[in-house]
């Protein structure tokens, strides 16, 4: 394989907080070891688009505190058909791209492990999601932000909540994955999180809750991971409201205020790390890896094992939500 002189960075799927500062890691390790840098606008439609642009230093300048995404990102129709990863292929070419760094979730790195095998490119991914649904890897950029966005709003309604002795249901993002809703109930004391990972029958959320009233509990919060499946927290409030009719219910949906803000120390430092590591795994000739990080330390992730979905939601994390909340 040809030595490595240009590398290419994108932004891929739902923007997360901290992508920023990972694109300023990688921009400027890149550069520190002799490479040049070119910004792919738009994820993996800007690589269809042709939408690439030359990086330097001062490209990434005040980023660090940024929430959002300088390159942009989207979600590519185009790339997922094989005529339009071959464009996308020819664009790289033209531009002397040799190697991609790929900064998103669960579809873009999907798409990145496909995209290296067929055209034989090295490729190396940063997970970027508020999700933490990707395996091998204990923390996702932009998740740390997301948690504190969501305990900073249901301190907000817990003083609501208290206020009118009432019962809310707070539907958090996810995807399918329940991280978000149980560490975020963990962290704001709510009185149970309803996630994919685990049924939770109707009779069974309400005779907590009632209990809680019972023992002169003035509100009750329920973070519920957002599934359509099952209605989420609006269909789920229904189904309480139904069968608990003395409950003075609420819903709030968080929705994309999840994805935005400034990213929290934790998620600058973690894209910082991760950043200077896809440059090093690409430097030791690593490929189609994605990078994580499993206790404190840099891995690096086959990106079918990233994409697998055999993280698991950790039971004790279940029991603690419950035990804290009698
Ligand atoms: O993957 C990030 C995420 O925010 C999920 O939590 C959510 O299900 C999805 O993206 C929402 O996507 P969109 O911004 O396209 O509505």
């Amino acid at each position: 394989m040809a030595a490595i002189k240009c590398i290419g960075i994108l932004t891929s799927g739902g923007d997360a907080p901290g992508m920023n500062a990972a694109i300023r890691a990688v921009t400027r390790t890149a550069i520190y070891n002799g490479y040049t840098v070119k910004g792919v606008m738009r994820g993996y439609k800007g690589l269809v688009a042709n939408e690439i642009v030359d990086f330097g230093s001062q490209s990434v300048s005040n980023i660090i505190q940024q929430g959002g995404t300088i390159l942009k990102t989207a979600r590519s129709e185009e790339f997922k058909t094989p005529e339009g990863r071959r464009t996308a292929y020819d664009n790289m070419q033209a531009h002397g791209i040799d190697a991609l760094v790929v900064i998103g979730g669960d579809g873009s790195i999907t798409g990145a492990c496909i995209f290296a095998d067929e055209y034989n490119i090295p490729i190396v991914g940063l997970p970027g999601t508020i999700d933490n649904d990707l395996g091998g890897t204990d923390a996702t950029i932009g998740y740390d932000t997301a948690l504190n966005t969501i305990v900073e709003a249901v301190d907000k309604l817990r003083d609501t909540a208290t206020s009118h002795e009432r019962l809310f249901f707070v539907e958090v993002m996810g995807h399918t994955a329940g991280y978000l809703a149980l560490n975020g109930a963990i962290a704001s004391g709510a009185e149970a999180a309803i996630i994919p990972e685990m049924e939770t029958e109707v009779d069974q959320l309400g005779a907590l809750i009632d209990q809680g009233f019972r023992k002169s509990k003035n509100s009750a919060i329920v973070l519920v991971a957002e599934n359509p499946a099952s209605g989420g927290a609006m269909g789920l409030a229904e189904r309480v409201k139904k069968e608990f009719p003395q409950f003075d219910a609420r819903v709030t949906i968080l929705g994309h205020i999840q994805r935005g803000g400034s990213p929290t120390a934790i998620d600058r430092i973690i894209a910082s790390r991760m950043g200077e590591a896809a440059i090093e795994a690409l430097m030791e000739g690593q490929r189609n890896v994605m990078i994580g990080i499993q206790n404190g330390q840099i891995v690096y992730v086959p990106f079918p094992k990233a994409v697998s979905h055999t993280k698991t939601i950790d039971r004790a994390s279940i029991d603690l939500v419950r035990i804290l909340s009698i």
